[in-house]
């Protein structure tokens, strides 16, 4: 062979189309290195990127690349989901299998595994058992992401102290320094999302956008405190890198790729994990009322326990969380090492007591389980604190981990934490206890494969309304989530604040929305454990709290029907256990008037559509509180019309009729 043949057998393409064959993945070996484009009905979406790691004191796995051997098949299955936004989860694509090794004396392999769905593209990387590679650490993954146009990208920024809970950005693809994913870009013709799915134990991956052309992407993951992003041990996978893509960014949010890219449930008995609505000793912390620490302020006393208790169980709420009712919680308990004690009560709470009491009446204590971000404090007490809760009949566990670094020097998103988190999830299993973890690493759809890992925070929810210095969420803040922190899976938002003259103790914090688009957010931001964020005393009696008493948290089909980012959406959704159907509309800072077709109800079903909406003068300012409740008779081929207020929303229940 000719020195010119050898260098062009040495440039192959492979390439990969979903079952529908809109989207396009192209493998390129080019000269030994390794890239990959996508495209979408024919559209350039990521120009040639490029693949391959920079490992620590090693040779890079980024040249000399040959393809040793490719496989493609279609895969065509249905799965059911233990719970979830829909029963059964149709998972289609082509799968490639691109088997690499370096041309040189070491020879290492590296395989790359592509699967094409209908609504975008997962690859991961592969590092098969082999003698010339075993322990390794990882100083760089190489992955690109050569957006082809500038979009608009809605974003959170990454290597900030806040976590994950940040306003969204609007801004230029081109405005990004550090971004968290999912992030989500879109122009007129196409909306795009890069995530990942299945982080078990490797670095959470945010984006760095290179400055020299503006519109390129790198993964940039979360390192540990001494720089190293990612130790390694071969066989091993990467979690998938994820590129969700669809005409319009309402679409994404039916798309379950990531979900799809998750391992099978590997638990066996499931019998004991429910999704449920819960209320807690919680925001009257949040609004300065009450407070964690011991003391006249204390929150957490089996009185006021019992209270709640009383009030769930005569409006269908299962569970009945209790902040600060362990031991440690004293003064600011943030600012130091953690003192927590997880199996001791605090004086003036009996859980024992109150464990009973809720059992008797048909309601579960929800447990805690803040850390401060101390994990060795933490994990050093965690099977003891499971048996605990599992002894006294507690099922769910929320968890905190406030602090802006873990044990002192550890990012939230490293390696470090991912492990934290997956050995937290399979203890709590063994105890038999969901998990609903705060200020914890991103989704990437692991309750697939572990269904106790029910919902999680990571956003800005709806504490800062209640006690942050900067007043608060903006209007807009719950019209981007559902498209951007949603994509990764189920949100602890905490709606369903009926009270909003709460200032005595917090005179410039509010609620920026209306009561009726409160209603609304149990349907548009997703989470099988919904919190009824506000005291039993300001539902007590009103005529509105019937909304969340019906709705359900577990579904059997979703589907967002209509809506752009920043400034509306409509969510529909069937109940699992009946065939009532609900929806959720909610607007940013402006009042507008929607026409939703019914087309999603069955054909020739009579419903009893019941209309929570905003009242004639509401406003999320000056009027938050007005909301009517009408109702009409509907079918499929019906149109609703609802009027939203500024920051305002309706919420609608249907119930079949005969
Ligand atoms: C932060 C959590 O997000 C919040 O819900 C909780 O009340 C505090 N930590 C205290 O644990
Ligand atoms: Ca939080």
């Amino acid at each position: 062979m000719s020195l010119l043949a050898q260098a062009q057998s040495n440039s192959e393409t492979i390439e990969v189309l979903s079952p529908n064959g809109q989207v396009k993945v192209s493998f390129l070996l080019e000269h030994g290195s390794i890239y990959y484009q996508v495209g979408f009905k024919n559209m350039p979406i990521i120009n040639k990127s490029s693949l391959g790691f920079e490992l620590l004191d090693k040779p890079q796995l980024a040249q000399n690349f040959k393809i040793v051997a490719s496989e493609q098949t279609q895969v065509n299955q249905s799965w059911q989901a233990v719970w979830g936004e829909n029963a059964q989860v149709e998972n289609n694509y082509t799968q490639a299998i691109i088997r690499l090794a370096q041309q040189d004396q070491l020879s290492r392999q590296l395989n790359i595994h592509f699967r094409v769905f209908n609504d975008g593209v997962g690859f991961r990387y592969e590092f098969p058992q082999q003698p010339n590679l075993t322990s390794f650490a990882i100083s760089k993954e190489l992955t690109q992401f050569a957006m082809a146009e500038n979009y608009t990208a809605w974003w959170i920024p990454a290597y900030r102290d806040q976590r994950y809970e940040y306003q969204y950005l609007k801004s230029a693809l081109s405005s990004i320094d550090y971004a968290h994913t999912p992030l989500l870009m879109q122009n007129k013709k196409v909306a795009v999302a890069i995530h990942e799915a299945a982080l078990v134990d490797y670095a959470s991956m945010t984006l760095k956008l290179l400055t020299d052309n503006h519109k390129t992407l790198e993964a940039d993951l979360v390192p540990w405190a001494n720089g190293v992003k990612v130790y390694a041990q071969a066989p091993m996978s990467t979690p998938w890198r994820t590129i969700q893509v669809a005409d319009s960014a309402v679409q994404l949010i039916n798309s379950n790729l990531i979900l799809n890219l998750n391992e099978e449930n590997k638990l066996q008995d499931v019998s004991w994990i429910e999704p449920s609505k819960y209320m807690g000793i919680w925001w009257e912390m949040h609004i300065g009322q009450k407070s964690w620490s011991p003391g006249p302020m204390q929150g957490a006393t089996t009185e006021r326990a019992k209270q709640y208790i009383d009030f769930a169980a005569k409006h269908n709420i299962k569970g009945v969380l209790v902040e600060g009712w362990n031991k440690g919680w004293e003064g600011n308990w943030w600012e130091r090492k953690p003192t927590f004690i997880f199996d001791q009560a605090v004086d003036g709470f009996d859980l024992a007591q109150v464990s009973q009491y809720a059992q008797e009446k048909g309601v579960e204590l929800v447990g805690h389980h803040e850390t401060a971000a101390g994990i060795a404090h933490y994990e050093a007490q965690m099977e003891q604190a499971f048996a605990y809760y599992q002894k006294h009949g507690i099922r769910s566990v929320k968890m905190g981990y406030v602090g802006t670094r873990v044990d002192g020097g550890e990012w939230h998103h490293g390696q470090f934490m991912v492990r934290h988190f997956n050995k937290l999830i399979k203890t709590a299993a063994k105890y038999q206890i969901m998990v609903n973890a705060h200020e914890t690493i991103k989704d990437t759809g692991l309750r697939r494969t572990y269904p106790n890992m029910m919902t999680r925070e990571c956003v800005r929810g709806m504490e800062y309304n209640g006690g942050s210095p900067d007043g608060g969420n903006l209007p807009n803040h719950t019209v981007i989530i559902p498209f951007t922190r949603g994509l990764s899976g189920p949100t602890d938002f905490t709606p369903g604040i009926f009270n909003f003259a709460y200032q005595e103790k917090r005179p410039n914090n509010r609620v920026p929305t209306t009561l009726a688009k409160q209603l609304a957010l149990y349907v548009t931001i997703y989470s099988p454990q919904q919190m009824a964020a506000d005291l039993p005393e300001n539902y007590q009696d009103h005529p509105a709290f019937q909304f969340i008493y019906d709705v359900p948290t577990d579904w059997r089909k979703s589907i967002a029907l209509a809506g752009d980012v920043g400034e509306y959406l409509v969510v529909a959704r069937q109940d699992k256990h009946s065939e009532q159907w609900f929806l959720g509309a909610t607007s940013n800072e402006d009042a507008r008037n929607l026409s939703v077709q019914l087309d999603f109800l069955p054909k020739g079903q009579k419903f009893k559509a019941v209309i929570y909406a905003d009242g004639a003068n509401a406003h999320w300012q000056h009027n938050p509180a007005a909301y009517q409740i009408t109702s009409q008779q509907v079918t499929a081929k019906s149109n609703l019309s609802l009027q939203l207020a500024a920051g305002g929303g309706a919420a609608v229940q249907f119930i079949p009729v005969n």
